[in-house]
């Protein structure tokens, strides 16, 4: 059978409208163009594919049989187009991120590999406290979010990749270091450098002394994890902040985390973006990279 697309093409309208004149209308042909497509067809075929009764035309048994293959075809086609499209829109296009600040070391790194990875790709990254991130989603401005649990909301997808503990750090000479255990009340005593309004780590730092019935001193109020971990070995206090924010500081022994009763206190990361986005190919293949690829970038194997 030497089958052409334009003839399958013209058959499946014809065999749809059971109609030579709407089918030519719908294809923007004259419908001696039609009738032609559909005769080469027929011979093609070696069989007639409809049949004329008075006015009307139907499909044959070879018609019927054709018109489902037809149809597949025709699936098939558009599938492979727009898995085509799709591998287009792996090469090229542009990703907007925005990720909480406490996530920023592993989430820059992330983004370092996976740009790599998808070289004609432009990344946009945006770090900034969960308050803000929160505003950015609201407003439609970025594809995909990374941050801790976001509020109960409809409008949001959300897909948790990893473990977020907090940890109460001191700086190595400070004197509740040497002890094995602290019980939580003691910590009533001490003064603390803390994140700023908005920030997701104070919001649950808060919540977690108030579910305790402890109120805590602050000393100084920070929006940036470095400026607390720099105040914090100073000794101008206690911190809480997240484990992803001090990797460096334990290795170089410059910060401690106190064994302090009801720590850590587990929060998780999640991905985010809006239910009604459509997420770009690329902005799913970041999805699916974060997800299979959080082990190797958010260090869970700490001793806590
Ligand atoms: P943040 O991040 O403390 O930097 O705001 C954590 C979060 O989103 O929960």
């Amino acid at each position: 059978m030497n089958i052409t697309f334009r003839q399958l093409e013209v058959f499946e309208a014809v065999a749809r409208l059971l109609s030579y004149t709407r089918a030519s209308k719908e294809l923007h042909l004259s419908q001696p163009a039609v009738s032609m497509q559909i005769k080469q067809l027929e011979e093609n075929t070696g069989l007639p594919l409809f049949e004329q009764l008075g006015r009307k035309i139907y499909l044959t048994e070879a018609g019927r049989e054709m018109h489902h293959y037809c149809r597949s075809i025709s699936q098939q086609l558009e599938e492979a187009e727009e898995v085509l499209g799709q591998l287009k829109g792996l090469k090229t296009g542009r990703l907007e991120v925005t990720v909480a600040t406490t996530a920023n070391a592993f989430a820059t790194q992330m983004l370092a590999m996976f740009s790599k990875q998808h070289e004609g790709v432009t990344i946009s990254l945006d770090v900034t406290n969960r308050e803000r991130l929160l505003h950015q989603l609201a407003e439609n401005e970025k594809d995909i979010a990374i941050m801790g649990r976001p509020p109960e909301d409809a409008e949001l997808v959300t897909e948790v990749f990893a473990d977020n503990p907090l940890v109460v750090v001191a700086a190595p000479d400070h004197p509740l270091v040497k002890e094995q255990s602290i019980p939580l009340y003691m910590l009533q005593d001490q003064t603390f450098v803390v994140r700023e309004q908005g920030s997701g780590t104070r919001t649950a730092m808060q919540r977690f002394f108030s579910e305790h019935e402890m109120t805590i001193t602050s000393s100084m109020e920070m929006n940036e994890n470095e400026a607390i971990k720099q105040s914090v070995q100073a000794g101008m206090g206690l911190g809480v902040v997240s484990i992803h924010t001090i990797e460096l500081e334990l290795e170089t022994k410059r910060l401690t985390i106190l064994n302090v009763e009801n720590f850590p206190i587990m929060r998780h990361w999640y991905l985010v973006h809006r239910k009604d986005k459509r997420l770009s190919p690329i902005a799913q293949a970041f999805c699916q990279f974060v997800l299979s690829k959080a082990n190797e970038f958010v260090k869970v194997d700490y001793m806590l």
